[in-house]
């Protein structure tokens, strides 16, 4: 039984490839998608916990289709990802108009929940009656309204790992990959979860267990995607330098190599390679099978990398690997040792520091053009942040360098140690205030860093038209609606180029105006043009492979066929956000 799908996502990009696998999967299953939730009789939110705000925009979107479905019952609403995990039933009680909710580690259960919700509210309609059967084994009928919740087996799940097989793997597996439906650039996830217990951080409580896949998997996932015409990919896991494979205890389930556990490190002092060890696939290894076997991907990037056991191994393939890009993601979190330790962080701010600079040594090489490009992430008001903690902060970002940084409120999250055991006791206003003080700062390092790049020549990978020209082709949309419905005749028309299947670039593009890890976008806008573009120059939308945003004009009968390219752009004017320039010639 399918219906037309509106699905968001908030959240991060793990989120953003669980809905992309989502989408395949329900697509393959006959449903259609749109992204207009007004059209929709399944609307899905894939969701995010990491800060309270991320939960309340869901709330008040639930919000809305309460007072919706009292006139449309025959809606179905669905909440995926990390709030359905952390919330559990409880989102259902105080929200009866869900209908569905599935944690992150049981989302390859999606169309079976999703088939039994739209069957039980055809029935529902059909006779007035208020019922459902219990769907799939496991499932916790929560209501009598036909409500189903999956959550709470991506917790701490990996011991049954093996024995029960593992099925989100094989939703990876699933991926469906076609030359028509990507915008030239792909995440591939190499880890699930998270074990290292930050204890500000949901993550591992929603996410589960650290695993790591396979690199066979991921390897092939490379080559299917490269061969469907994907330049560039972004490896993903939480701290992705510990990826760490052992072939010699290999389990396979039904012939499939299952994911494997991670390991808790100790805290030492790990320069090299700490993680290898006979038969074993690290990080550094997996970087350079990919980068050697997979010729296609033009470029290669990973995030998140975590400051501590960064090994001069992983530093020493991306040296010799002119398509791994030289950007590295990793959050320092706080420039004040005493918070890091009450962060269960692991690390000083001398040993991040002592790592960035020998991550520069190794890699910043900007008179070859090479240089390293670094951002970073912070926590602003901590419980028990002093004013000297919050200068240390400034003072960490004047050294680091960091291209961008996500500066954070900090967020007390139920479940969390820091939640539990310490007071959230930096009042609202004054985090306002450190959190506006970081950020001047930030802007101030980031007009610097942009600066470096007057006058060079950049490779610049297109993503779509910039904001700017969105919100003009929006106008020009609405005024062309104005005059139709006047009967003007003649008026401003937006001349819309579809760039066919390439339905992630406005997700891609409002990412690259910064809406950082909070961001929402609306998936299976495959169907509508995607790239609407005004007659004239158009501003184009790319990134450097040291993830710098690059604006620059296109024709615009050019505009369509560029997304998804590399190109040489000559910068010539920056700002803290972004460089500006004109296109010199593909890349
Ligand atoms: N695994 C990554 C981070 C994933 S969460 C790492 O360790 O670097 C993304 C970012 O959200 C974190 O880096 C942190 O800065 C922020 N964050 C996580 N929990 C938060 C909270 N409770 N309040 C505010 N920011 C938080
Ligand atoms: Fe959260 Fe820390 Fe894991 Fe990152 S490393 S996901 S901040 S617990
Ligand atoms: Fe990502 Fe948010 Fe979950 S940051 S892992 S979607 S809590």
């Amino acid at each position: 039984m399918a219906g037309k799908v509106y699905l968001e996502t908030f959240g991060c990009q793990m989120n953003e490839l669980d809905s992309e696998l989502v989408t395949g999967q329900l697509r393959a299953l006959g449903y259609r998608f749109t992204p207009d939730a007004h059209q929709a009789d399944v609307v899905l939110y894939n969701t995010c916990s990491v800060r309270e705000h991320a939960e309340q925009k869901v709330w008040s979107r639930l919000g809305e289709l309460a007072i919706r479905k009292a006139t449309d019952p025959g809606l179905v609403v669905g909440v995926l990802g990390c709030m359905a995990e952390r919330e559990g039933g409880a989102l259902m009680k105080r929200m009866p108009v869900v209908d569905l909710m599935v944690g992150p580690a049981e989302l390859d259960k999606l169309p079976a929940l999703l088939d039994n919700a739209l069957r039980t509210r055809a029935s529902l309609l059909a006779d007035g009656r208020v019922l459902g059967e219990a769907g799939e084994g496991g499932v916790r009928r929560l209501t009598s309204a036909g409500q189903v919740a999956l959550a709470g087996s991506s917790s701490r799940r990996s011991s049954t790992l093996a024995a029960a097989g593992d099925q989100l793997e094989m939703l990876d597996l699933s991926r469906a990959v076609s030359p028509d439906d990507h915008s030239g650039s792909a995440y591939v996830r190499i880890t699930r979860g998270c074990n290292k217990f930050c204890t500000y951080c949901v993550v591992p409580h929603t996410r589960g267990a650290e695993v790591h896949r396979p690199p066979e998997h991921i390897i092939d996932e490379c080559k299917r995607l490269a061969d469907a015409g994907v330049v560039e990919v972004t490896l993903l896991g939480q701290t992705v330098n510990h990826y760490r494979f052992e072939h010699g205890a290999q389990v396979s389930v039904g012939g499939v190599v299952q994911p494997q556990k991670g390991r808790v490190y100790k805290r030492t002092d790990e320069h090299t390679d700490a993680y290898a060890g006979q038969n074993v696939t690290t990080f550094a290894g997996l970087l350079r099978r990919i980068h050697e076997e997979v010729p296609g991907i033009l470029r290669l990037r990973f995030v998140t990398s975590y400051p501590r056991s960064f090994g001069n191994d992983v530093l020493e393939v991306i040296r010799a690997s002119p398509r791994v890009c030289r950007y590295l993601h990793v959050p320092a979190q706080s420039g004040s040792d005493r918070l890091l330790s009450m962060m269960n962080r692991g690390y000083s701010v001398g040993e991040y520091l002592e790592f960035l600079d020998r991550a520069r040594a190794f890699l910043h090489e900007p008179e070859l053009g090479r240089p390293l490009t670094v951002a970073g992430d912070i926590i602003v008001g901590f419980p028990s942040e002093t004013e000297a903690d919050h200068e240390a902060t400034k003072a960490l970002l004047l050294r680091t360098r960091y291209k961008n940084c996500f500066i954070f409120k900090y967020s007390s999250r139920p479940g969390t140690v820091a939640h539990e055991k310490l007071a959230d006791d930096v009042p609202e206003d004054v985090k306002r205030r450190r959190n506006g003080e970081l950020l001047e700062v930030q802007n101030l390092v980031s007009a610097e860093v942009s600066a470096e790049y007057l006058g060079r020549e950049v490779t610049a990978f297109v993503q779509g038209v910039s904001r700017r020209e969105q919100k003009k082709t929006k106008r020009a949309e609405s005024l062309a609606k104005a005059v139709a419905v006047n009967g003007a005749g003649i008026g401003a028309v937006a001349l819309t180029i579809s760039a066919s299947g390439r339905g992630d670039v406005r997700a891609r593009a409002a990412e690259v105006a910064g809406d950082g890890a909070d961001a929402c976008s609306v998936h299976g806008a495959h169907t509508e043009a995607d790239a609407g573009v005004s007659a004239g120059p158009v501003q184009m939308s790319a990134r450097t492979d040291g993830d710098l945003i690059v604006l620059f004009d296109a024709h615009a009968g050019d505009a369509a066929g560029m997304i998804g390219q590399i190109v040489r752009v000559r910068i010539e004017s920056t700002t803290a956000l972004a460089l500006h320039g004109a296109m010199a010639g593909q890349g």
